[in-house]
């Protein structure tokens, strides 16, 4: 039986990583793919998620349009990593097959809808600002109980943020969406920067990938060329963090990674640690575990998934 999944994203070089591995896995079934401003604005999110999909002929795929900025705050965005477009690369540009649109319903709506019109409970599966997830769960709480788990990429446990010191960019962005996420009672998963850090693109991944002599193999590679420049020079390694699709990952096998249920708070308001995790690891609080927070990853059963994923594609 397949996992039935919303895809949230803000494509994004990783999250496109995600779109392909979830779209090249009979294990699970795309219900549709929610955009949200995040990397770059919401006309581009949407754009990159079109091309995407096209690039895998994946056109059945509907995409739907969501919050163009979070909840309280003005949109924060990541040009810096992921280039103008958001989806900046070298070689061919991109193309939206001609009779490719985004749907007419609001993510919002089709996200609620989905939830009640299920038959079985569902998979959120956000990889950018959780606003989406948080405006519908706001609009109607009663789809709680249509949602199995929602496994999110975003926060930083034990580590530093890749946005400020002490806070990830998707939970940066919008803070309050992320308590909204992490007081509904909905089992959550974190794959915060603690694993995503830990399956790192370098050149022998993405040569192991280009193996694969297909162009979604070769789209890999050209994204991967790109979006290892912000890191190389922020981190100073050869290493790149490839985000998003440990929440994919993790749905085809959780043995990937391990962790720990505790409690997750997020701060809102602190002009210094604003979007900071805070994750009681040890227990010193008396606030109720809410949320299974990955701590390990093992990279090369992730990159041995990724390349065998990639090698279905077109
Ligand atoms: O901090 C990394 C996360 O922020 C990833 O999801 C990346 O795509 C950006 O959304
Ligand atoms: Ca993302």
């Amino acid at each position: 039986m397949s996992k039935k999944i919303i895809l949230d994203c803000d494509p994004g070089h990783d999250d496109a990583v995600a779109i392909m591995l979830a779209a090249a896995s009979k294990e699970i079934e795309i219900l549709g793919i929610t955009c949200v401003g995040g990397n770059v604005g919401l006309d581009n999110t949407l754009d990159n998620a079109l091309k995407v999909c096209t690039l895998i002929e994946r056109t059945d795929i509907k995409i739907y349009s969501g919050a163009r900025k979070p909840i309280h705050y003005d949109l924060f965005t990541a040009e810096y990593v992921h280039g103008k477009t958001g989806l900046d690369k070298k070689g061919e540009p991109l193309s939206v097959k001609p009779d490719y649109k985004i749907q007419q319903q609001n993510a919002i709506d089709f996200i609620i809808e989905t939830c009640h019109s299920a038959t079985e409970q569902i998979y959120l599966c956000p990889t950018g600002p959780l606003t989406n997830i948080a405006v519908s769960l706001q609009k109607d709480p009663s789809i709680k109980e249509k949602i199995k788990e929602i496994i999110f990429m975003g926060g930083a446990a034990m580590c530093l943020g890749n946005t400020t010191p002490s806070a990830e960019f998707n939970i940066y962005v919008d803070p309050h969406a992320a308590n909204i996420v992490l007081d509904s009672g909905i089992p959550l998963t974190m794959m915060g920067l603690d694993v995503t850090h830990q399956v790192n693109v370098n050149r022998n991944v993405i040569n192991s990938m280009e193996e694969n002599n297909n162009k979604s193999s070769k789209f890999f590679a050209e994204l991967m060329e790109f979006y290892t420049i912000f890191h190389k020079n922020l981190y100073e390694t050869e290493e790149t963090p490839l985000h998003d699709p440990c929440v994919i990952a993790y749905l085809l096998d959780p043995s990937i990674f391990s962790g720990k249920l505790v409690n997750v708070k997020v701060e809102e308001n602190s002009e210094l640690t604003r979007g900071e995790t805070v994750v009681d690891w040890l227990g010193v609080t008396s606030r109720e575990p809410n949320c299974f927070v990955m701590d390990k990853a093992d990279d090369k059963k992730f990159f041995k998934l990724l390349k065998n994923k990639f090698s279905i594609l077109p």
